[in-house]
């Protein structure tokens, strides 16, 4: 049976199921919202939330070391919810004891139902929460809240957000030609290294990334800073990667990990250097951009630089950095051909004659379903928070749960993207599932960017404002691979062949 006739019966919060074409109409809307979750009566029975934190300061320890090593994230939820025989229950994440002061108690929210209500502003509260009751030092970004750390119902969110909004909607001419210019100088130079043996991906990809990312968000290009041109992927990853160290779960090299890694926070100092380096050259060469924050969105000049570079750092290169090999992969690990597929599609619809464009990757609809599927099965941030407004009720598939004021709802991605209530074979990676017409109803049960793919980021809600950038972008990613090679032989990390089109030497 599909998925939407299930949909139907369970009530799901019905959102509106436009697409939004933001980049080919070259029009961002930032006034729209997801309904509320839970508005709609309903008959589910009341149930207690099931689960326990546990004992004082030996339960969230023992909770912590299931998740980072023994069990891994992902089998601790699932274990979770066989044993409470529900999607929703009580819990404790990391980070936790001894160190770090955060608490570490949670309702988890594992179906796309009671995930949903993540979304829904008039319930939660997204303050300080990006990562968890816990928050990196604010010394990362410059003595400030940036807006991933604001709640809607802070003014300077809004204006943040209008202003991240604005910045691509402006580049949005040049993303095309930017993302050709940038990957034909990288598989240039892996065409160059491969008769010489496999080439991994990894730092070409990363390079590619912080370019583009640093051209379509902030309009500077690295070129014009030998330092930033060599060295400012690397800047960014050390940055990046001290502020979400002690929440990333890694499971080899434990308990070395567990003690070293994960016990306490990272001071800054240890990528001051990084950062400063990253915002003077920010300072000098972003000046039309810095000049909009300041005059147009009455930003501080300082407050425009800090959120460019946490956007384009934390969101936009960090997003990206998962999402594109996490493509990759896909393409490698398929047996359905599907890139002779794919390839047979991108040709057609910009072949000589049309060209690649925001027009032509419209019509790819297998290339776009292929990217949401490789979004649904491997979200790039798998967990989100979000803290109880009021007191409120709270639904999933199949029971209500009285949820209390200030209480923290974790939901993990990774598991709420395979609800077998929603999608027909869960588990399977089906590259057309979001083609035709019940594809584009099942984008509204697609929540990687923190709401609904049909919804649309605005000041009013927290969903990621790159949504469509991101997934334009990946789709571009594609299409180009595709005009230019017939097939790519992936081995982990590594291209270890690409067959160009034989008429094309
Ligand atoms: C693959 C790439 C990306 C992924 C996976 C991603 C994912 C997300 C997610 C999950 C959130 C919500 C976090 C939360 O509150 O729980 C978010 C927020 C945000 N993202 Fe993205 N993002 C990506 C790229 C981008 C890009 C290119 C931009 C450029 C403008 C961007 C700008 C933002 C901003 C400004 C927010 C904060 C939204 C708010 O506070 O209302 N992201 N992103």
């Amino acid at each position: 049976m599909y998925a939407s006739t299930l949909l139907s019966p369970v009530k799901l919060p019905k959102i509106s199921t436009r697409f939004s074409n933001m980049a080919a109409n070259n029009n961002i809307t930032s006034s729209s919202s997801p309904p509320p979750a839970t508005s709609q009566p309903t008959s589910l029975p009341l149930r207690e939330i099931p689960g326990s934190y546990g004992l004082p300061l030996l339960g969230p320890l023992a909770d912590r070391l299931n998740y980072s090593w023994f069990q891994g994230s992902e089998k601790f939820f699932k274990k979770r919810i066989d044993k409470n025989q529900s999607t929703v229950f009580r819990t404790n994440v990391p980070p936790s004891f001894p160190i770090f002061t955060a608490n570490p108690n949670v309702v988890a929210v594992l179906d796309c139902k009671s995930f949903a209500h993540l979304f829904d502003m008039e319930l939660v509260e997204k303050k300080n929460i990006l990562v968890g009751d816990w928050m990196p030092s604010t010394k990362f970004t410059g003595d400030r809240r940036v807006c991933a750390y604001l709640d809607t119902s802070e003014p300077q969110h809004e204006q943040i957000k209008n202003f991240a909004l604005d910045t691509l909607k402006r580049s949005s001419t040049i993303w095309v030609p930017t993302l050709t210019t940038l990957l034909d100088k990288m598989w240039d130079t892996i065409d160059s290294q491969l008769p010489s043996g496999p080439v991994s991906y990894l730092v070409p990809i990363q390079k590619f990334i912080f370019a583009f990312c640093c051209q379509c968000i902030a309009g500077v290009d690295p070129a014009n800073s030998p330092d930033i041109a060599e060295k400012g992927y690397i800047r960014m990853d050390r940055w990046l990667g001290l502020q979400i160290l002690p929440t990333v779960p890694i499971n080899s090299f434990q308990p070395l990990v567990e003690i070293f890694l994960h016990s306490f926070p990272y001071p800054y100092f240890l990528v001051s250097r990084d950062y400063n380096k990253l915002y003077e050259f920010l300072e000098k060469e972003g000046k039309e951009v810095i000049s909009r924050g300041q005059t147009e969105f009455k930003l501080t000049k300082e407050d425009t630089i800090h959120n460019l570079l946490f956007i384009l750092g934390f969101n936009a290169f960090g997003g990206f950095t998962i999402l594109f090999p996490s493509l990759l992969s896909a393409l490698a690990s398929d047996k359905t051909g599907i890139q002779e597929k794919l390839c047979k599609q991108v040709r057609e619809k910009a072949g000589s004659e049309s060209g690649l464009s925001l027009r032509s990757i419209q019509e790819m609809d297998l290339v776009q379903s292929f990217v949401y599927e490789t979004l649904r099965l491997n979200p790039p941030v798998p967990l989100q928070y979000g803290r109880a407004r009021k007191d409120f009720e709270l639904s999933s598939h199949d029971s209500i749960f009285k949820i209390k004021k200030g209480e923290l709802l974790c939901g993990y991605q990774p598991l709420v993207m395979r609800d077998p209530k929603v999608f027909d074979e869960p588990e399977t990676f089906v590259p057309d599932r979001f083609t035709g017409e019940k594809g584009k109803e099942l984008l509204t049960y697609l929540y990687w960017s923190n709401g609904p793919q049909s919804g649309l980021p605005s000041g009013s809600n927290k969903q990621c404002a790159g949504k469509d950038f991101v997934t334009l972008t990946a789709s571009l990613f594609l299409a180009h691979l595709f005009l230019r090679y017939d097939s790519v032989t992936i081995t982990g990390s590594s291209f270890s062949a690409v067959e160009k089109p034989k008429s094309k030497p």
